[in-house]
């Protein structure tokens, strides 16, 4: 069977009802269809598959981490660990709870708080933080047209509560540096960028050809930076669900709450899907199905 067949089956064997529920707490993310569904799989040799409404462009929200991630980390090297650390946090990708006991250093770079230091760290090198990161991810992508929904994010910067309270209580342990409106419009931006699964899987696709782009040939991290940017996705990218993605599905992911999920297996191939109804963890309901049945079938996970 050919692998466009595979992903077509693949969807075939998903459940008829999806119990999984649309994001509204930020209100732009409640319009989706929650239909949709789009799959897009790229090789590090440049093959390329899909099925669905893997064109269409969605949310891609805490996808988006390991975007300011790398560019950080490529700043400031190991310095960065000592704000933020690489344990799995066990709670949900909001949690404060964890933060006063750890002393404002947050558990991991993919739950908010970690993900709000980050965007703190980058204030201070970036001269126009919004159009450097874009233009971070055009380049990884080889796509000028990926751009941010305004509205998402101004959405998101009306309903910040929560990640406001996240940057103050980490501001009082000396984990912040940065005015904390310019925190968040930062990290709103961030996870408003659009993507479709298509351009998303190739964004990616760094990170499965050892921190070159296989576009480009251009080295964008080292093979050891890599490794560890796969390992913190594969321990803390699914939050207080990394244990059960691992189960099922054996790669390194990322989620977000626009229904995104990508996945890569080292030095083979990248895989982007979208579902918008997540399930009670706050990850696509279909989309990590999906994803355990394609690694299930292919046989390939990194286990
Ligand atoms: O900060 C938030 O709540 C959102 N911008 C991102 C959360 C998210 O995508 C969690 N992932 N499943």
């Amino acid at each position: 069977m050919n692998v466009n067949d595979l992903l077509a089956k693949l969807h075939a064997n998903l459940p008829a009802e999806n119990t999984g529920v649309v994001a509204s707490y930020i209100p732009e993310l409640a319009h989706v269809d929650p239909t949709k569904f789009g799959v897009h799989a790229v090789t590090v040799d440049q093959r390329e598959f899909c099925f669905g409404d893997s064109d269409e462009g969605f949310s891609i929200q805490s996808i988006a981490k390991v975007l300011s991630l790398t560019m950080a980390y490529q700043r400031e090297n190991q310095k960065l660990w000592k704000r933020v650390d690489v344990e799995p946090s066990g709670t949900p990708f909001n949690s404060l709870i964890q933060l006063e006991q750890d002393k404002g250093i947050p558990r991991n770079p993919m739950i908010n708080a970690g993900a709000l230091v980050v965007c703190d760290v980058l204030l201070d090198y970036l001269a126009e933080p919004r159009k450097d990161l874009l233009a971070f991810v055009h380049s990884l992508s080889g796509d000028d047209s990926i751009g941010v929904n305004e509205r998402v994010a101004a959405s998101e910067r009306e309903t910040s509560a929560r990640n406001r309270a996240l940057i103050e209580f980490m501001r009082s342990f000396g984990n912040i540096r940065n005015d904390t409106e310019r925190i968040l419009d930062f990290y709103c931006s961030l996870c408003a960028i659009e993507m479709t699964c298509s351009q998303l899987s190739r964004t990616f696709l760094f990170l499965a050809n050892q921190g070159v782009s296989p576009f480009t040939g251009e080295r964008i991290v080292s093979t050891s930076m890599t490794k560890r940017l796969n390992a913190i996705m594969q321990l803390c990218g699914l939050y207080d669900e990394a244990g059960e993605f691992a189960f099922r599905v054996g790669l390194p992911g990322k989620s977000g709450v626009g229904g995104g999920i990508v996945a890569l297996r080292p030095r083979d191939y990248c895989v982007a899907v979208w579902s918008p109804p997540l399930n009670y963890k706050g990850n696509s309901h279909f989309g990590m199905a999906f994803l355990e049945g394609f690694t299930s079938e292919v046989g390939d996970s990194i286990y």
